[in-house]
């Protein structure tokens, strides 16, 4: 029986929304946590017949290296899948083709791509509140357009905006650390996509393994978790110009 499936990566939750709304047609969808560290992802394979949603955030201009290896261990066996890429306001570059090339390899059948808007997870002032109620609107419309094109049995290609060879990756560097409220209740390190939190040593993180996601931050009940206040200060005005103005989401059909 075929069966619809949303593979999701979404460190602060910005993307599972955006990936919700983009399947709210979508009956007894089950759900693949591409963010769980311990998770086996190799048991994991669909049929042609099957309907997968992919999600990702886009990381400067890039889709998340850990995100993309997790998903290369899920077999697609020819199933048909829809590509999201969530970015926060500024641009999604070279996302939804890395995306694309990685479904490929997977053995996905790419029908569809979104590009969506949500707020940004490092700088919340950027594209703060969204998906807001015209995202939702707007997201919830081409979840119709999507449904008709999988019922139509069209599976035409693409062409998605995006370089191939793709952008140099380019790491952040900023690490969340602990601030004086931690009550060491351990929620960080069991929720880090990357294991990069030491249950025993909670106030940082392995700098080598860290790629920035927010999940600690976004997840502390003390809200504690914080990065550096002049790092962060510094990044919003660097990138103040470029992500004003609201940016658009786009559909691909
Ligand atoms: C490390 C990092 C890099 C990011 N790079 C970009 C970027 O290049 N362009 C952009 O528009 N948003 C960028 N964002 C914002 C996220 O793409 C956006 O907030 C997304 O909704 C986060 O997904 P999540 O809420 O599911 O974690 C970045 C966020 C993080 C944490």
């Amino acid at each position: 029986m075929m069966k619809y499936t949303k593979i999701i990566f979404s460190p602060t939750g910005g993307t599972r929304k955006a990936a919700d709304l983009l399947t709210k047609n979508w009956k007894d969808a089950g759900t693949i946590d591409l963010s769980d560290a311990v998770d086996d992802y190799t048991k994991y394979s669909f049929d042609p017949e099957d309907v997968v949603l992919i999600a990702m955030p886009s990381f400067g201009g890039l889709a998340p290296q850990i995100a993309l290896d997790r998903l290369s261990r899920i077999k697609g066996n020819s199933a048909r899948c829809v590509l999201v890429c969530v970015y926060g306001n500024r641009a999604y570059e070279d996302t939804l083709v890395q995306m694309e090339d990685a479904a490929g390899k997977s053995g996905f059948q790419v029908i569809a791509a979104v590009a969506a808007v949500a707020e940004h997870s490092i700088m919340r002032q950027f594209a703060e509140g969204r998906p807001d109620e015209d995202d939702s609107r707007e997201l919830t419309e081409y979840a119709d357009k999507i449904m008709k094109k999988l019922e139509a049995g069209n599976t035409s290609k693409l062409s998605l905006p995006g370089n191939r060879p793709y952008k140099k990756a380019g790491s952040l560097g900023m690490v969340p650390k602990a601030g004086s409220d931690c009550t060491e209740c351990g929620l960080c390190a069991k929720q880090c996509p990357t294991a990069a939190i030491d249950l025993r040593v909670l106030k940082s993180a392995d700098k080598t393994k860290c790629i920035s996601c927010m999940r600690c931050v976004a997840v502390c009940p003390q809200k504690t978790r914080h990065l550096n206040g002049a790092m962060l200060a510094a990044a919003s005005l660097a990138l103040k110009k470029a992500c004003s103005g609201r940016k658009a989401n786009e559909l691909f059909l």
